[in-house]
């Protein structure tokens, strides 16, 4: 979670594209920032606080002299690592750019003295208007940067320049403003995650306790580090992770199809899915009967998907996952040699936090020249991010051999 100990302010005015305030603020809250959301008198008419409410789950402030206890123009600013005003209209930029304090949002400003971004959105001949373009010059002047509104079709009904700045152009600027790695950007990456299942019948199948909760946990942290994230996923109990691009493979046979139908878009492969080694040879069409005696079912092997994409040599980077109860970094190398990997993320399940289900893992990540990097106990999150930084090292290895 990229933004995980960032206090983020949102400023909402009244424009037409406050609604679009709640996605910003999803995505803020999405990648872990803190967000305290701040609305003008004007901003209320277009959306509820209650909606900010409950997505930020914190308290809207609005008024200077209202609810809010001592001087909340200055408490609010407490920890507060970056403003942002999106939307910001004509009006209340003219305020900054002047400097008026009339209420809590503008007399907050003031007062602020972290990064402040702002995004305008408001008709195309307001924002050519030359006064508006003053208050934007001056804006620029203090140090404030403005998020450029994009050209489109405007609530007026008019095409023009006026419109917010996309989500992820806004959030890709508060990632910027703050120094957030985004050495992502640009980046294609496959992440596969969760267990397979392979049929016995129409009713049943096997499987495995794999939760997904590491591919899901390295597909978020690819996504906000900028790549674009093809997340192949078996059937979990987890929410679909927003802004990537999600794909139910349900068995090794359609998670294969998946992977290597993507492949040739992607740079890199990141196979944390549990797949099954075994599968019932011929599923049976009616569900199975209990017949009074014990029951043999056949078992065919799978395709191997990371060895088959590995003996093909791509350019990809490819990492692989070896959950093992025993012999857990030889086993490891041996898979790596034999799948030719890039990298592979080893961990003993018997390990009490190591496990399928946790949410933490203990790993040890090997490379392709034999280099083991034993990691503590941590957050699933966390081992996501070293993974990441550890693929990108290779990445920037093979650039530099080019
Ligand atoms: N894998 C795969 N296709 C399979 C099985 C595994 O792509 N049919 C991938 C997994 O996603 C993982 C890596 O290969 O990244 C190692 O998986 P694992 O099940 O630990 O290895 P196996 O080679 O199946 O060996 P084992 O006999 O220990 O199960």
């Amino acid at each position: 979670m990229i933004l995980a100990d960032k206090k983020i302010l949102l400023g909402v005015t009244g424009s037409i594209a406050a609604y679009k305030a709640i996605l910003i603020l999803r995505q803020l809250k999405s990648a872990g920032a803190d967000v305290t959301v701040m609305m003008t008198a004007s901003a209320k008419r277009f959306v509820t606080p209650l909606t900010f409410k409950v997505l930020s789950n914190k308290e809207v402030y609005s008024d200077l002299f209202g609810q809010e206890e001592g001087l909340p123009h200055l408490s609010l600013l407490e920890g507060c690592d970056l403003i942002l005003i999106a939307p910001a209209t004509a009006n209340f930029i003219n305020k900054m750019a002047s400097g008026i304090a009339d209420d809590l949002l503008s007399s907050l400003l003031l007062s602020a003295r972290v990064p402040i971004l702002v995004a305008p959105a408001m008709d195309s001949d307001m924002w050519k208007n030359p006064i508006v373009q003053k208050g934007i010059s001056i804006l620029r002047e203090t140090g404030i940067r403005i998020i450029e509104p994009e050209s489109g079709l405007l609530a007026s009904g008019k095409e023009g320049e006026g419109r917010l700045a996309s989500e992820d152009g806004i959030f890709e600027e508060v990632c910027r403003r703050l120094n957030i790695k985004r050495d992502l950007a640009g980046k294609v990456i496959i992440v596969t995650a969760g267990p397979t299942r392979e049929p016995v019948d129409p009713v049943r199948f096997l499987s495995n306790r794999s939760s997904g909760k590491m591919g899901y946990a390295i597909a978020i942290a690819a996504r906000d580090r900028g790549a674009r994230v093809i997340l192949i996923s078996g059937i979990t109990n987890l929410p679909k992770p927003e802004k990537v691009e999600f794909i139910s493979a349900p068995t090794t046979h359609e998670m294969r199809e998946a992977v290597l139908r993507h492949l040739p878009e992607a740079s890199i492969l990141i196979m944390a899915a549990a797949v099954a080694d075994y599968r019932p040879k011929k599923p049976n069409l009616k569900k199975l009967k209990r017949s009074g005696s014990s029951l043999s079912i056949e078992m065919e092997e799978t395709e191997d998907i990371l060895e088959e994409i590995g003996k093909r040599n791509t350019k990809t980077i490819l990492v692989g996952f070896a959950a093992e109860t025993d012999e857990v970094i030889n086993n490891a190398v041996m898979k790596l040699r034999k799948k030719n990997l890039d990298l592979i993320v080893a961990n003993d399940i018997t390990l009490e936090g190591g496990g399928f289900e946790s949410d933490t893992n203990i790993a040890v990540i090997i490379d392709r020249e034999g280099s083991v990097q034993e990691l503590p106990l941590m957050h699933k999150r966390d081992l996501a991010q070293i993974i990441l930084e550890r693929v990108m090292a290779l990445k920037e290895r093979d650039t530099a051999n080019t």
